[in-house]
């Protein structure tokens, strides 16, 4: 080891470093879990920009007390950097006219089916040049950053047409150019029925399968695939053919399920071995035990239950019996115009009955599982990226205590 790129982070007031919960991948979470240290050190690699070493300063090993970059760090409690795995972050215009009207009485699918919703967005966006969209997600992802997070999983679904659906993700590609947050892009072509296609589902779906599928996977642009399975918009079967092509051409699959009524999205996600399955607030029954024998992660979006009025996901069921549970802004014009993740762990808290731990846990190692990421980030320990969310504070129960006002 070259002693010379290492770097000593010393007195830190307390480190949460997560090795309980990766020990556990994430699962039956207890606040032991949290593995805290008081007065910690941090030994990192800066060539690597990798954790070597995490203590106690008091028993920082020999070899490493002759290390010359030492910063103090007096007053500063360490989490690992929080991950955002779920956002509809590239997109034009906003959507406060639906927001007053569900203020007025009308339900997402009302306002849907009047041709509001997600088609609104896409004729913004679709009308929006490449240089336009870039810059309003740079600011977006400038705003998730200074809140905390260092990993951002962004979809693409406001396009719907091949074109407009790769310079989304074109955008993503040269967004990771412009920013030190990690981007994680997902290809969402069936995020609606695009109005060429109306009553047309089956061909669209066709068309996903048959030419868009190759030609994104070709030009290495998503990582991921995701469909949104509900009433209006795409059925399981349809889902399952949409997941089975994106997987032969090496995508991961991530599914919405479940967000306004259960259909067998979740179901699917198992069968199909999902990396997540998200949103969940209508979850059956019998889906909460298949999700939570599998290694599926339920992505939960308190803030789009808070923001449409509509019910939570039953949290406290599914971790109870073993899921692996994510927090997400899911952030998006429609139903979640936040950038504000450690304000989802105040919601979660209190609407859905988490505890701090499991909270804290959902926004860093369980949705670094939700993205395939849990080697690298999500805890604070040996071998891991060294990305760090410093806060000054007594303790990291002030994350969700803050109220979305993290320091
Ligand atoms: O995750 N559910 C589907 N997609 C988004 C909403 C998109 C929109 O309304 O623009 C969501 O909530
Ligand atoms: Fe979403």
């Amino acid at each position: 080891m070259n002693l010379d790129s290492l770097v000593l982070y010393n007195k830190i007031k307390q480190c949460v470093t997560l090795s309980g919960v990766a020990a556990k991948k994430g699962r039956l979470i207890t606040e032991q879990d949290l593995g805290v240290i008081e007065n910690a050190a941090v030994v990192a690699d800066a060539s690597l920009s990798q954790i070597v070493w995490v203590g106690k300063s008091s028993e920082l090993p020999q070899q490493f007390s002759t290390i010359v970059n030492e910063y103090n760090c007096e007053g500063e409690v360490w989490l690992p950097e929080l991950v955002e795995c779920h956002t509809h972050l590239v997109f034009a215009g906003d959507r406060s006219h639906d927001f007053a009207m569900r203020a007025g009485g009308k339900t997402y699918a009302q306002i849907a089916a009047e041709g509001g919703g997600i088609l609104t967005t896409l004729k913004h966006t679709r009308e929006a040049s490449f240089e336009d969209l870039v810059e309003n997600a740079e600011s977006e992802i400038n705003r998730f950053q200074a809140l905390g997070v260092g990993t951002i999983e962004i979809k693409s679904g406001y396009g719907l047409s091949l074109e407009s659906e790769l310079k989304i993700l074109k955008c993503i590609q040269a967004l990771q150019q412009r920013v030190t947050v990690q981007l994680v892009p997902t290809f969402l072509p069936a995020h609606a029925i695009p109005p060429e296609y109306k009553g047309r589902g089956e061909d669209y779906v066709r068309l996903i399968c048959e030419e868009w599928i190759p030609e994104v996977a070709k030009a290495k642009l998503a990582s991921y695939f995701d469909v949104f399975v509900e009433d209006g918009y795409f059925s399981v079967s349809q889902a399952e053919k949409l997941c089975l092509k994106a997987s032969e051409y090496g995508m991961g699959i991530k599914i919405h399920a479940d967000q306004f009524k259960s259909l067998g999205g979740t179901q699917l996600a198992v069968k199909l071995n999902a990396q997540s399955v998200d949103h969940l607030d209508n979850i059956s029954v019998e889906d909460i035990k298949a999700l939570s024998n599998s290694n599926t992660v339920a992505v939960l979006c308190p803030g789009a239950s808070l923001f449409t009025g509509t019910p939570y996901a039953p949290a406290r069921a599914l971790i109870d019996s073993g899921a692996r549970v994510a927090l997400t802004t899911d952030f998006n014009p429609g139903t979640c115009p936040s950038r504000n993740l450690p304000l989802m762990t105040t919601i979660a808290c209190t609407q859905m009955k988490m505890t701090v731990a499991e909270a804290i846990a959902g926004i860093t190692y369980n949705a670094a599982a939700a993205l395939g990421l849990e080697t690298q980030i999500g805890s604070i320990e040996p071998g891991k990226q060294f990305r760090i969310c410093q806060i000054k504070a007594d303790s990291y129960k002030a994350l969700p205590y803050c109220f979305g006002e993290l320091q």
